[in-house]
């Protein structure tokens, strides 16, 4: 009985979603007119009239909002328009889209904006110490009016109400380190114009936070694991790192199992000196100086370590089904002056221009690990023809390395501080260029909607199929 319930709850709730989608078959139509066979093209007239008229009904059997729906698709209907909240699915059915064939994330630039920022320092309560910039006086403010404009289209701006309606009854875990923080808290500021969540952490760790929006049953939480697989210093004087290769994280993958969505993304943590194990032996290190072990550098760890923990979300076996987000690095190249340990800083005020700098050094080669094992996972997932889970790549790279403007600097504490922190050059302003993290999440989304209800392999299944579901 409840499993046949919640099974008309989510029928329903898609059904929203796709009359609200509906909206976009326009678009299809009109690729497809192009780009389908004469024979299927003949047909298309009258399957245009079919999906019309079952869309027509299906939007008058609905209950009353829904008729806002079918205004979005230019049909006339009879019922009065509604003045309680939109139906659930429009705000995101609305929103501004890429056009289909952009690439969000490379190549581009970044062009000044003038409406920036989102939200300032007083009206986001979220925003970690570290990286309140305004409040440590960061005296300029030029970085923040930038926005990333991908080549070929515009990337539209965040929409709090669209990205709460995509997500609604749904959860998204962020894994990670520091950056990955940085990333939730970019998007907790950035939803503020709607709603602030519920801290309902089962736990007072602070890396380990779970907060919940009751308006849109949306949960948001973030799983501290800077390795993705399983690390500790066993001995804190001695600043080497134990990373097992071949065991994920049991900080994150049990916690992750009933979550939707997973943003996975590590990078910055592999840096540092590390003994690498396998299968609880020692298989080598970076930079241990220890006779006899090889020295393998952080180059494999990095990539074993993504390996593994792909395949703990998308191997066979695993248990988890939603969508996995790669998150590429966040550039570690923007010191300047100096390793960042000995006076290195990030003290400019401005994006650099397209040409002037590119994925490059370390940067390039962790990047091309992760990129090639996402590449790696997704195969073996298509090969087993489950098509779950999803596996996409969120490849912010190329846009981020433009931005050295972007970090704290010394702008991370009071600057009459006796602290050893060194000029943050890795983590983000908030506001700051990070915000546009969460302007691409919300277009991989919005694609999300469409795909996870019918993974079409072209534009004319999808038609067929939401013909077939309206009926
Ligand atoms: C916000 O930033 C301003 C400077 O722009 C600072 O004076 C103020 O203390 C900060 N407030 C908070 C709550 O961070
Ligand atoms: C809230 O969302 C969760 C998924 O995060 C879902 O399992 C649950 O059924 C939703 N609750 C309601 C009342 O829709
Ligand atoms: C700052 O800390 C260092 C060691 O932690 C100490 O030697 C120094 O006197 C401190 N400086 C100030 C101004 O407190």
């Amino acid at each position: 009985m409840q499993a046949k319930a919640e099974q008309q709850r989510r029928g329903g709730r898609l059904r929203q979603r796709l009359l609200g989608l509906a909206a976009d078959l326009s678009v299809h139509k009109l690729q497809l007119a192009v780009t389908v066979t004469p024979a299927a093209a003949s047909l298309l007239p009258a399957l245009a009239v079919a999906a019309l008229i079952l869309l027509i009904a299906a939007a008058r059997r609905a209950p009353a909002p829904s008729s806002l729906d079918a205004y979005r698709t230019g049909v006339a209907v009879v019922d009065p328009p509604s003045i309680s909240a939109p139906p659930r699915g429009s705000a995101a059915a609305a929103a501004a889209r890429v056009p289909p064939g952009c690439d969000i994330f490379r190549p581009g630039e970044w062009v000044p904006d003038g409406a920036a920022p989102y939200y300032t320092n007083l009206t986001c309560s979220l925003i970690q110490e570290h990286q309140n910039c305004m409040k440590y006086g960061r005296p300029d403010t030029g970085f923040l009016r930038w926005r990333w404009r991908p080549a070929g289209c515009d990337l539209p701006r965040f929409d709090a109400e669209a990205f709460l309606d995509a997500v609604r009854d749904s959860s998204m875990a962020f894994v990670g380190d520091s950056l990955a923080r940085n990333h939730m808290q970019s998007l907790m500021c950035l939803l503020t114009k709607v709603a602030y969540p519920k801290d309902i952490s089962k736990t007072t760790h602070p890396e380990f936070r779970t907060m919940h929006y009751e308006s849109h049953n949306f949960t948001v939480a973030i799983f501290w694991s800077p390795f993705l697989v399983r690390g500790y210093q066993p001995d804190p004087a001695r600043h080497m790192w134990a990373i097992h290769l071949d065991e994920p994280d049991a900080a994150w993958v049990p916690g992750i199992a009933g979550f939707d969505r997973v943003v996975l993304s590590a990078a910055n943590w592999f840096a540092r000196p590390a003994m690498f194990y396998e299968a609880g032996r020692v298989v080598g290190c970076h930079s241990c100086l220890a006779p006899g072990v090889p020295d393998l550098t952080h180059r494999h760890s990095l990539r074993m370590a993504f390996r593994a923990a792909l395949r703990a979300l998308a191997g066979p076996g695993a248990a988890f089904g939603g969508t996995v987000i790669v998150r590429t690095l966040s550039p570690t190249s923007h010191f300047e002056g100096g390793e960042w340990d000995k006076g290195g800083d990030c003290r400019r005020t401005r994006p650099l221009a397209a040409g002037e700098a590119r994925v490059a050094g370390l940067d390039r080669d962790f990047h091309g690990a992760q990129v090639e094992e996402f590449a790696r996972a997704k195969a073996a997932v298509d090969a087993g023809g489950r098509g779950r889970p999803r596996l996409v790549l969120m490849d912010t790279t190329a846009a981020m390395v433009l931005r050295p403007d972007g970090h704290p600097s010394r702008y991370g504490h009071w600057a009459h501080e006796n602290v050893t922190l060194y000029n943050d050059c890795v983590h983000w302003c908030l506001p700051g260029p990070i915000d546009a993290w969460n302007e691409m999440l919300l277009q991989m989304l919005l694609q999300d909607l469409l795909e996870e209800i019918f993974i079409p392999r072209n534009s004319m299944e999808a038609f067929v199929f939401v013909l077939f579901w309206s009926t």
